[in-house]
């Protein structure tokens, strides 16, 4: 039987791969994968990652003499791999899309809750307070949302915008002209984005050109009541001039699922520790702020799709050698079109 090893596992981790799996030993370690503790990865021929795992070359080369011969990324980015390291050592796959309704979902979620106040109200509730002052929102309803990156998430909170009745405008570097036509929405350039949202959305990857596609400039091109949503990847604000704007009242509110500087906190419970970032825990402080960390993808169905993808890249690894590095080939079906 071959043996994963699989770090940096969270209880739904387990029970996702554990309803998945038929046919591996899979062992399951909390640690992260570093330096430290690439050793556990003994006698297994399969390691299983994840996207805060650190897979460097020095990481590389304890797996490779211990015999690992496949890196299942039970993620889509792999930023966190040296690839070259890897090359011709080990097989390096990944699961591409898992489910873009989730993070859609999830951005929507945020919008709604922001706009609507949900978070200031459920406290009040709680504590039998049920003033509705200073709890006002505005309809979505014939506002203009504006999303940047039109692939599969982007395509998906479009489509939940127009349910909303929303107008929407879309800026992508590779525009999709038949989604357009079909769902009724716009492309047009960064600037008119900017001046015309009531909600940016972010859906593009993270790359050099678009670290910091929110930032000083951009913002002072919004509108001050304009509520932004990131659920794609935190380099993506530069959350500085983010927290400036927010507090000189120059935008309206912001929905984070990522921050820029999230790697040793989110996932994490560190509600014991002092927390030393402190534009972090003064966006944390603000009425007009929501975070959550990390868990847009975080639905039933992402999971399995996660372990169903993962566990076959392996299989078909094992079996023929071969890796079509983790190709979309689950059961949720691409709304590119
Ligand atoms: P995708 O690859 O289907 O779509 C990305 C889109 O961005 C493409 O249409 C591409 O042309 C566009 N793009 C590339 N460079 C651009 C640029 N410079 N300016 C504007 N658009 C550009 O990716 P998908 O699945 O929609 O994911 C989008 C992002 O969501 C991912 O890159 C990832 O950062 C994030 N994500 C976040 C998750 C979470 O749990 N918070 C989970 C999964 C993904």
């Amino acid at each position: 039987m071959e043996e994963i090893a699989f770090f940096d596992a969270k209880p739904y981790d387990i029970e996702s791969f554990d309803a998945a799996n038929t046919k591996y030993k899979i062992h399951y370690f909390e640690d992260k994968l570093n330096e430290n503790t690439a050793r556990l990865a003994e006698g297994c021929r399969a390691v299983c990652a994840f996207v805060n795992d650190t897979i460097d070359s020095a990481v590389i080369d304890i797996l490779a003499k211990s015999g690992v011969k496949a890196l299942a990324l039970r993620c889509a980015g792999y930023n966190n791999i040296d690839l070259k390291s890897a090359s011709g050592r080990m097989a390096v796959m990944r699961v591409p899309a898992y489910s873009p309704y989730a993070v859609a979902e999830h951005a929507a979620a945020l919008l709604l809750m922001l706009n609507r106040k949900i978070h200031k109200a459920y406290l009040r509730t709680r504590d039998f307070n049920f003033s509705i002052v200073n709890l006002t929102g505005f309809d979505l309803h014939g506002k203009t949302a504006g999303v940047i990156g039109t692939g599969k998430i982007g395509l998906a909170f479009i489509d939940i915008c127009k349910g909303f009745g929303m107008n929407v405008i879309a800026y992508d570097a590779y525009p999709n002209a038949s989604a357009a036509e079909s769902r009724g929405f716009e492309y047009v350039s960064l600037d008119r984005i900017f001046s015309e949202s009531d909600v940016l959305s972010l859906h593009c990857p993270l790359t050099p050109d678009t670290k910091y596609i929110i930032g000083g400039d951009s913002i002072s091109k919004m509108k001050s009541s304009a509520i932004i949503i990131n659920t794609s990847r935190g380099k993506l604000i530069d959350s500085e001039e983010l927290l400036k704007a927010l507090r000189e009242k120059r935008l309206g509110g912001a929905g984070l699922d990522v921050y820029e500087e999230e790697a040793d906190l989110f996932f994490e419970d560190c509600s014991g520790d002092i927390i030393t970032d402190d534009t972090l825990s003064l966006l944390v402080s603000m009425p007009n702020v929501i975070i959550t960390s990390h868990q847009a993808y975080l639905t039933k169905e992402a999971l399995a799709n996660i372990a169903q993808v993962t566990l076959s890249n392996l299989d078909e690894f094992f079996a023929s050698g071969a890796n079509t590095n983790g190709k979309y080939k689950n059961s949720v079906t691409s709304n590119q079109s």
